[in-house]
């Protein structure tokens, strides 16, 4: 948790504290929200100056949804609609992210992110696709949504391919045996969303591996997932809708990003 130990300055555009937070030690308050800086103090120049190339991380109040359902309007498109809802009814800002829309390659396990350097919040890869627009917009966030379909017992391809690209946020060079995480502190919410055939109650106790594969990769990102969804028994009809207890429960999700 960050704690405000001291303040530090005050302008009509922009106040600063100082924090007990090692690796954020300042806070930038303005109008559009906080900033968390990654900055230190230069004795001999007498400023502050940024540590890292990518320095700040807004908490802006912002959530990003990363929709891997082939289905627009789908289950698993409707949950996270009401999710996002419930975000802006709250006075947050949206963003859905739908997979299917975006030029995403495979990870070629090549490891030059994975071994950039490590004090970067996230390594840099080969490719110049669809990801760093994506992954700017998630360290941006302060909360975040992963939803894809159960499809044969797990998440969906375009899914998988896209959490496998996170590896960015680990640092695992080849001399490593284990992967270790960049980002130590997990200061973004997030749910996860998944829905099935088969009811919710069979799916989260036989089925449970598509919650369990994005947990992890969005722990990466320094979030903490402090919901998941499960909407079951979703192909009665082709064009099926939420039923009230699956709205409330996406709603409730949602709400629950800004407490
Ligand atoms: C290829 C494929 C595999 C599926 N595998 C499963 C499964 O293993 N278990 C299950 O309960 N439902 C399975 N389903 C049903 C989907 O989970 C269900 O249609 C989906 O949750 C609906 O989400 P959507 O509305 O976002 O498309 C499968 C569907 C497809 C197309």
């Amino acid at each position: 948790m960050v704690g405000v130990t001291s303040f530090y300055h005050n302008s009509p555009q922009f106040s600063i504290f100082l924090t007990n937070f090692p690796s954020y030690p300042i806070i930038i308050m303005t109008e559009e929200g906080l900033t968390l800086k990654k900055f230190e103090f230069n004795e001999k120049e007498g400023v502050l100056c940024d540590r890292q190339e990518i320095g700040g991380m807004k908490m802006n109040k912002k959530v990003i949804a990363i929709v891997g359902s082939y289905r627009k309007g789908g289950i698993t498109d409707q949950t996270v609609d009401a999710i996002l809802k419930a975000v802006q009814q709250k006075g947050g800002q949206v963003e859905k992210i739908s997979l299917t829309e975006k030029r995403i390659e495979f990870c070629t396990n090549c490891r030059k992110c994975a071994a950039d350097d490590p004090e970067k919040r996230r390594g840099k890869c080969i490719f110049n696709d669809d990801m760093e627009e994506i992954l700017s917009k998630i360290d941006e966030a302060s909360g975040l949504v992963f939803a894809s379909p159960v499809n044969f017992g797990n998440i969906t391809a375009i899914m998988k391919r896209f959490i496998e690209r996170l590896i960015v946020y680990a640092y695992w060079p080849w001399t490593g045996k284990f992967p270790k995480r960049r980002i130590k502190e997990r200061d973004k919410k997030a749910i996860l969303v998944t829905s099935s055939a088969a009811p919710a109650f069979i799916g989260r106790v036989l089925m449970p591996c598509a919650l369990k594969t994005m947990k992890e990769p969005v722990g990466l990102t320094g979030a903490k997932v402090i919901k998941t969804i499960y909407s079951g028994l979703v192909c009665i009809e082709e064009k099926q809708k939420l039923n009230k207890k699956q709205l409330k429960v996406a709603e409730s999700a949602g709400a629950s990003l800004f407490t």
